[in-house]
């Protein structure tokens, strides 16, 4: 076990919604700490560099549409292990398909467009997190 940081971003269905709150408390009764939480208007740039494995991917001009829908909610959390626990929290990408008690099956729905909305990303790995860390806070 060791310590780490991951990133958590509400994406802005899940802001649109108001879970920013619902969501810092579940990593907080989980007994992580918020290390640092900032509203973010994402960039094409910073989103071609965070989503760097996707931008030939056909669904990406979609998915950078719907991370412009409105703010996302940057959030650094640090602790044990807080990496796969973390992304365990998020729940499966599809949200129509994620277990009931994640954050995707609890605050997550299909939507009619059949555009995927999943309220939440979270790192998937302790490298990741680093390096996603540095495009959304920079300054740290
Ligand atoms: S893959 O390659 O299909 O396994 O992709 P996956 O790892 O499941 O998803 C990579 C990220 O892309 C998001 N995604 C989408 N966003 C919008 N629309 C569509 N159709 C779509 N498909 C995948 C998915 O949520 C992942 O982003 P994060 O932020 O990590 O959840």
């Amino acid at each position: 076990m060791s310590e780490q940081r991951t990133l958590v971003l509400v994406k802005p269905d899940g802001v649109k919604a108001q879970h920013i709150g619902d969501i810092i408390a579940r990593i907080e009764h989980k007994g992580y700490k918020i290390e640092a939480l900032k509203m973010i208007n994402a960039t094409k740039e910073q989103l071609a560099k965070h989503y760097q494995d996707k931008v030939n991917a056909p669904f990406f001009p979609e998915l950078v549409s719907y991370m412009q829908e409105g703010p996302i909610a940057g959030i650094i959390v640090a602790g044990t292990n807080v990496v796969p626990i973390i992304h365990k929290m998020a729940g499966a990408t599809n949200p129509g398909e994620a277990d009931w008690g994640t954050v995707r099956g609890d605050f997550g729905r299909e939507w009619p467009d059949g555009n995927l909305r999943n309220v939440i990303h979270t790192s998937d790995s302790p490298s990741e997190a680093d390096r996603e860390i540095e495009i959304w806070f920079p300054e740290l």
